[in-house]
């Protein structure tokens, strides 16, 4: 199932059962936060509000990836489609990569109903909410930056959230190691602004390819249509050089300036703990397309389960498995536990003693696991997708002065239990049945050199300095 756009995706919601139109009028605040908050804790359908307070002419998509169904239905797979049939569809679109992006021109390009330039631009015409009473302003996090490297023409799509700072100015907030950072650090070496677009309110595999790490040096265009089997619809941009999915809801475009950093957030992390601040660059934005009564596409983050972990959680285990099947070829599956990417539990088919734990050593320092907290390992009769099936493992195959394997000296800043400079401590726990061990003969007695030994050294030795043997 292809969904060519946003609008494609939510219709196809709807006839499913998995979407509600709310006609009712909300207001942004506090009432966008607290239905997405709703719909995911009910595990329920996705909404989309028709008529909120102050806007005329926008309407809101609410929690459209926020459960196991919709992510399943966003690979084109039955809403039913299990974790782990995911992972495989997953695989598959890994393989099928590169499906290379189609060029449309300008004219036909639907993001372009609507072009807005220097005074017209204003984010406040858009319903971005403030989703948590405590975040420092509205964030916009469902995000698809497109920056490209000032020395080659490599092109990054990558989801880094964004505050509202004013009409025509956000935050972006990036770590060091995204690839976006390697763009800026490039352009602010050169003097330059870095140019960005950003779209917001795509077809899902668009929006998954940006919010995942995929191979390094793999276009997240080419990921997109490998991931929808078709190629993804590009359309230059107005005011940057750069490319922009045609069928955007929004596009943003502006320069990354070099003119000011400031402090962004609190914001409302995926652990459920609020960040603290940020020195961030600044966003200046100088044009916004968009389409007749846009769609502003909300995605919820904060405590779990919210839509990041759905978004996440496949491309994570995908990419972990890839990763482990050499060192690990017994691991028979992998599975995350709320919340994403904390607590890792991998299954296996155990052979001798001790491969379970060094099967937790090898996922802890795996780099596409780097920061999961607790590792822990079961056997092949226990689900690791089932809170209560592991915790039942736990609590019957595992005891604490012999199962649990501690790491100190560790670091993970996302953890909000960590020290304030990120060091904490990591956990594999055993929970698997024992392996009895291989009988083993007492020591008889140590091995010796038989008797003429030293005699025969002397000889080679003197061999060996050109004498007879
Ligand atoms: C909902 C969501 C929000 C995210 N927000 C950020 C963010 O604000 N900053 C960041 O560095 N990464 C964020 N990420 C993670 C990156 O999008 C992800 O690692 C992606 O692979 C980065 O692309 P890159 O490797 O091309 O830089 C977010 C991911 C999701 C799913």
């Amino acid at each position: 199932m292809i969904y060519r756009d946003l609008r494609e995706w939510i219709d196809h919601l709807e006839k499913a059962g998995e979407l509600l139109r709310l006609k009712e009028e909300i207001k942004l605040e506090p009432d966008a936060g607290a239905i997405a908050r709703a719909l995911s804790d009910v595990q329920g359908p996705a909404i989309l509000s028709e008529s909120i307070f102050g806007f005329q002419d926008a309407r809101l998509a609410i929690g459209l990836g926020a459960s196991w169904r919709r992510a399943a239905m966003a690979l084109g797979l039955p809403k039913e489609a299990s974790p782990e049939e995911q992972v495989k569809a997953w695989g598959k679109a890994l393989e099928r990569y590169p499906v290379k992006t189609q060029m449309v021109a300008k004219k036909d390009a639907i993001c372009k109903q609507n072009i807005l330039r220097g005074e017209e631009v204003n984010l406040f015409d858009f319903p971005i909410p403030r989703a948590h009473l405590q975040d420092a302003g509205p964030f916009i996090t469902k995000t698809e930056c497109i920056t490209k490297d000032s020395d080659s023409d490599w092109i990054n799509v990558g989801t880094y959230r964004m505050q509202v700072l004013d009409r025509n100015r956000t935050a972006i907030h990036f770590s060091g190691q995204r690839h976006i950072a390697e763009h800026y650090i490039r352009a602010r070496r050169n003097g330059e602004p870095l140019e960005m677009a950003v779209a917001i309110g795509t077809d899902p595999a668009a929006f998954l390819a940006a919010a995942v790490a995929i191979p390094r040096g793999w276009d997240e265009f080419g990921f997109a249509g490998a991931l929808r089997n078709e190629a993804i619809e590009i359309v230059p941009a107005e005011t940057v050089d750069l490319p922009v999915p045609a069928t955007a809801e929004i596009v943003l475009e502006g320069e990354i300036t070099l003119k000011a950093d400031l402090l962004e957030g609190p914001f409302s992390e995926f652990p459920g703990s609020y960040s603290g601040c940020f020195i961030t660059p600044v966003f200046q934005i100088k044009a916004i397309t968009h389409r007749d009564h846009p769609i502003y596409d909300m995605l919820l983050c904060g405590r779990p389960p919210v839509e990041g972990y759905y978004t996440t959680c496949i491309p994570g285990v995908s990419a972990l498995q890839r990763e482990l099947s050499h060192a690990c070829p017994n691991i028979t599956q992998i599975a995350y536990l709320l919340p994403y990417y904390f607590n890792c539990v991998i299954q296996g088919r155990w052979t001798y003693r001790g491969e379970s734990r060094n099967a937790i050593l090898a996922t802890l320092a795996s780099e596409s696991n780097i920061a999961s907290k607790v590792v822990i390992a079961v056997d092949e009769d226990i689900d690791p997708w089932n809170t209560n099936e592991v915790m039942w493992a736990i609590a019957t195959r595992c005891q604490t002065n012999t199962d649990l394997i501690i790491l100190p000296g560790l670091s993970n800043f996302m953890d909000p239990s960590a020290e304030v400079d990120g060091s904490m401590c990591k956990l594999g726990i055993d929970a698997t049945k024992p392996i009895p061990s291989s009988p083993r003969h007492s020591v008889a007695g140590w091995v010796m050199p038989r008797e003429g030994t030293e005699a025969w050294k002397e000889r080679i030795l003197r061999a060996m300095k050109g004498g007879e043997l």
